[in-house]
């Protein structure tokens, strides 16, 4: 954990002529920080960071990433290897649990996933208050906060149980996003079946039905294992701090993901890939002139941005939109879909955005978001289930941030601090003579 990686070195901080003497950390991967955890106690300073910009909130050793150069792995694999030779079931293993499971592993895994299929049925009258139109981000984030009061396997020691947890809570999102999407349309709700894997499962209580059956397509079931897969976790962003933060006051496992759900939820977070799609078709609805989107996103005085581009850590092309890209190609050549005009255009304004002064002096780059949604889209998903996608691939992830900050010795509840900056303290003032 983060004490051993504590080297000898110290940063000097100089002060009105005091000097503090600040230990420096060092990461397996070699990033380095200063521990400022006793400045205020020695010195009366805090650090200030809005937006945490360059502020370390834990040690961990789920994901690494180095925005700079594109890399993004998972306990130490490269997302690349994972997304060409695992199933999501396995990689989920892989986050919660540290290794890749064995075969008799990742077959109890998966059996233990089969049978948490279902939801308790009184859950799903949960379903039938909500008003029509009701976004299923916060339907999602209301049905697993739910669940704790169903599952109660946090009394006593949460981490006794935490592989049983993970696993009911990795299977029920699946059931409950297929539901909340069936529930919109007014459809009969499709069961989870055991004789399908986690993907295909989740495809077929999305999209089958009483009068027409749903065909399974393995092209579709591995570009949807791929997509899941790149979105298991991306270590320290908003949602899955989140997670950690609601969880650091030990609040329970379900109510901790929930509030993660809520944070992704927000447009420029989880949110941008369906503002993707609503961007690309605008471009195609107006006569297809990206160029003038690009113009605007450039123009300082119009709040327009370029969704889908642009990431607070990736100062180079996103790791992940790279293979979301090809499996994108992939999988539209092999349903026949290839001349999508939605994917023409996110390429074409690719194009034109990666030779334009403004994005390469600021490194913009396409992110996770500016793809995906073309290949849910053809999948059949509506584009208002796709952050819930986003949610059901990044819970693994969040799953294990939370497991980690539960059992870390240096465990705080997240607690900020601030600088005042509102009137000085003043004589109070009684109604009777407060100046209208
Ligand atoms: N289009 C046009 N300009 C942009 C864009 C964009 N998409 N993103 C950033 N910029 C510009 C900003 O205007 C700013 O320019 P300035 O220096 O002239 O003022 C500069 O680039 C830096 O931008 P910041 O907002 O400071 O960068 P920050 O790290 O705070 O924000 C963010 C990152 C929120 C992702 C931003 O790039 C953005 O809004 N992108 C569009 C939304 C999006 O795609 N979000 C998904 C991110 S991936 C995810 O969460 C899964």
């Amino acid at each position: 954990m983060l004490h051993n990686f504590v080297t000898d070195k110290k940063a000097e901080l100089k002060i009105d002529g005091k000097t503090y003497y600040l230990p420096i950390i060092v990461g397996s991967e070699g990033e380095k920080a200063v521990d400022i955890r006793t400045l205020r106690t020695e010195s009366g300073y805090i650090t200030m960071d809005s937006g945490y910009m360059n502020t370390g909130s834990c040690g961990s050793e789920i994901t690494y990433l180095d925005g700079e150069k594109g890399i993004l792995n998972y306990r130490g694999y490269t997302i690349k290897d994972l997304a060409d030779n695992c199933t999501f079931v396995e990689v989920a293993y892989l986050l919660v649990h540290g290794s890749l499971p064995t075969r008799t592993e990742l077959d109890e895994f998966g059996s233990l996933l089969t049978s948490f299929g279902m939801i308790h049925e009184d859950l799903i009258h949960f379903f039938d208050h909500f008003p029509p139109n009701s976004s299923p981000m916060s339907i999602l984030s209301s049905m697993v906060n739910s669940l704790s009061n169903f599952y109660a396997e946090m009394k006593g020691d949460p981490l006794e149980n935490i592989d049983k947890m993970a696993a009911r809570l990795i299977s029920k999102i699946r059931t409950i996003a297929a539901f909340s999407y069936r529930k919109s349309l007014g459809q009969p709700l499709v069961y989870p079946n055991h004789d399908y894997s986690y993907c295909a499962n989740f495809l077929n209580m999305m999209f089958d039905s009483p009068v027409k059956p749903y065909e399974i397509n393995e092209e579709i079931v591995s570009a949807l294992n791929k997509l899941l897969i790149l979105h298991a976790d991306h270590e320290q962003n908003c949602s899955t701090s989140t997670v950690r933060l609601v969880g650091s006051a030990r609040v329970n496992l379900y109510a901790s993901i929930s509030a993660g759900i809520s944070a992704l939820w927000g447009p420029l977070h989880g949110g941008a890939n369906e503002a993707v799609i609503h961007m690309l078709n605008d471009i195609y609805k107006t006569g297809g002139n990206f160029k003038k989107y690009v113009e605007r996103a450039k123009n300082p005085t119009d709040p327009f941005r370029l969704v889908g581009f642009g990431h607070r850590v990736y100062k180079n092309y996103d790791p992940r939109a790279q293979i979301i890209k090809e499996a994108c190609d992939k999988m539209l050549k092999s349903l026949g879909m290839s001349d999508d005009p939605l994917l023409d255009i996110a390429k074409e304004l690719e194009d034109v955005a990666l030779r334009d002064d403004y994005f390469i002096e600021r490194n913009l780059y396409p992110n996770v978001d500016f793809y995906s949604g073309i290949i849910y889209r053809a999948i059949g998903i509506p584009s208002n289930m796709f952050t819930v996608m986003f949610a059901l691939g990044r819970l693994p992830g969040w799953i294990a941030q939370w497991k980690e900050m539960w059992d870390d010795p240096n465990w705080r509840i997240g607690r900020p601090r601030q600088i005042y900056v509102g009137p000085k303290q003043r004589p109070f003032i009684p109604i009777e003579v407060r100046k209208e």
